[in-house]
């Protein structure tokens, strides 16, 4: 039986944001090859800034505290600034929201808080598509595949 954190416990318990987002200005998408869980995250975006974040998540445990917390995480925070750095510099930065307040994360369940990365990724390029920020959307696009590599740290430890 899996050990989890009580601060994951009530994440999962007791998820933050969920739910949808009309019009929202992002929406991505992820259903992740490594176990099939499946998560929508819904942002709200108003001058640069994430407003409101919104997610849907047939997931695990750990996805859906993950989401919670990135939810919340991300809100007031000015996308431009979220992609300041080297690529491994923002992957962490992101990561970083979610697994800063999660605490130990069993080693086979490492892969959810990159995957929720990946899903704002996926919302944030088509916002910066239809900004005309081609600069960021190609960036955060280049990321996704990047964040993968982060599933392995799970195999590592294994
Ligand atoms: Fe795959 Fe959680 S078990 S995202």
């Amino acid at each position: 039986m899996l050990e989890l954190n009580e601060t994951i416990k009530e994440h999962f318990r007791n998820p933050k944001n969920v739910g949808e987002i009309e019009n929202p200005e992002g929406m991505g998408t992820i259903d992740n090859p490594v176990c099939g869980d499946t998560t929508k995250l819904y942002l709200r975006i108003k001058n640069g800034v994430v407003e409101e974040a919104k997610f849907l998540s047939f997931g695990c445990a750990v996805t859906i505290a993950s989401a919670s917390v990135f939810t919340e995480k991300i809100k007031g925070k000015e996308i431009s600034k979220l992609f300041l750095g080297t690529d491994d510099e923002i992957v962490q930065r992101l990561v970083g929201l979610i697994e800063n307040e999660l605490g130990e994360i069993p080693a086979v369940k490492l892969h959810c808080p990159p995957a929720t990365v990946q899903v704002f990724l996926n919302a944030i390029r088509g916002y910066l598509e239809k900004e005309g920020r081609i600069d960021l959307s190609s960036r955060a696009r280049r990321l996704i595949p990047k964040i993968s590599e982060y599933y392995k740290r799970g195999e590592e430890k294994d």
